[in-house]
């Protein structure tokens, strides 16, 4: 599927495609080439934490041959949630106005961004979705679908957020609702990053859309996926449940 070439999303402003990668040195120049045929008007920022298998120096090849393409050298591996927190500072303070999160490794088909970015018109945020008619999974193991399909219920069930896909990576944000929903204040570190965004946009009032998205697993290196970021998920959500069912017991959840 491609871009249609009319597509053309000048009336959202400046769009940057925000790439965290730790270790992509076999997909990062493919995604990177993938986004610019796509949709070409993008602008592309690579997150590297300093992959020890020199990711960031093939990201720096791209972008000296590519002014739209630009990348940050981050010290170290920190999270996929602190690289797209910084990366979002970056694109605020450049001028931009739609910030995208997408994955290096293929999973999130840049042919698909234009399905995100129209979504975009409509709202102030706008989920890639597996878990809506029309969305899917390519290649994932059972296990992983599972703990993805339960990770978001066990989600939308303690947070009580009407989202369907909850834990994806591939969404489009407003600038303004980056701003409104308390960048400063997000701790979490791993994937629960994507719960915490989606669960303050719902809480700051911003209108959420899902579109359905094909998810490819990647082909070439490996997840970051460990049983310490599931586990910072589990803890994270459960606290927030708990957190906000408290808050509406006692009254001081209304004013949202
Ligand atoms: N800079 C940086 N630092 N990048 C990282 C780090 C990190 O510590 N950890 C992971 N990444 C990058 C990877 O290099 C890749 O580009 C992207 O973040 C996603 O990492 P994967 O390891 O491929 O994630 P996944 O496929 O297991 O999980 C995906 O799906 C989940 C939902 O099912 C991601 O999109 C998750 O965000 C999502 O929650
Ligand atoms: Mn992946």
């Amino acid at each position: 599927m491609t871009a249609p070439q009319e597509h053309s999303f000048a009336d959202l402003g400046k769009v940057l495609v925000i790439i965290p990668t730790y270790n992509e040195a076999e997909n990062v120049e493919r995604i990177v080439s993938r986004v610019r045929t796509a949709v070409p008007e993008v602008h592309v920022l690579v997150a590297d934490d300093n992959s020890p298998d020199g990711t960031g120096e093939m990201a720096d090849k791209i972008a000296a041959q590519d002014g739209n393409v630009h990348v940050m050298h981050r010290k170290g591996k920190e999270g996929l949630g602190a690289a797209y927190l910084a990366g979002f500072r970056w694109g605020i303070d450049n001028g931009y106005d739609v910030l995208v999160e997408m994955d290096a490794d293929g999973s999130h088909q840049p042919e698909e961004l234009y399905r995100l970015l129209t979504g975009l018109r409509g709202a102030d945020l706008v989920l890639g979705s597996r878990w809506v008619p029309g969305g899917k999974v390519v290649n994932w193991p059972k296990s992983r679908l599972i703990l993805s399909r339960g990770g978001s219920t066990y989600s939308r069930l303690m947070l009580g957020v009407p989202i369907k896909d909850v834990t994806g990576g591939y969404r489009a944000f407003r600038k303004e609702t980056l701003l409104g929903l308390g960048m400063d204040e997000v701790a979490s570190a791993g994937y629960c990053f994507q719960v915490d965004l989606a669960w303050r946009t719902v809480k700051s009032g911003f209108k959420v859309a899902e579109v359905p998205i094909t998810f490819v697993e990647r082909e070439h290196g490996a997840s970051k996926m460990s049983r310490n970021i599931v586990f910072e998920a589990l803890w994270r959500v459960t606290v927030w449940g708990a957190q906000s069912r408290v808050a509406k017991l006692t009254g001081k959840g209304k004013k949202k």
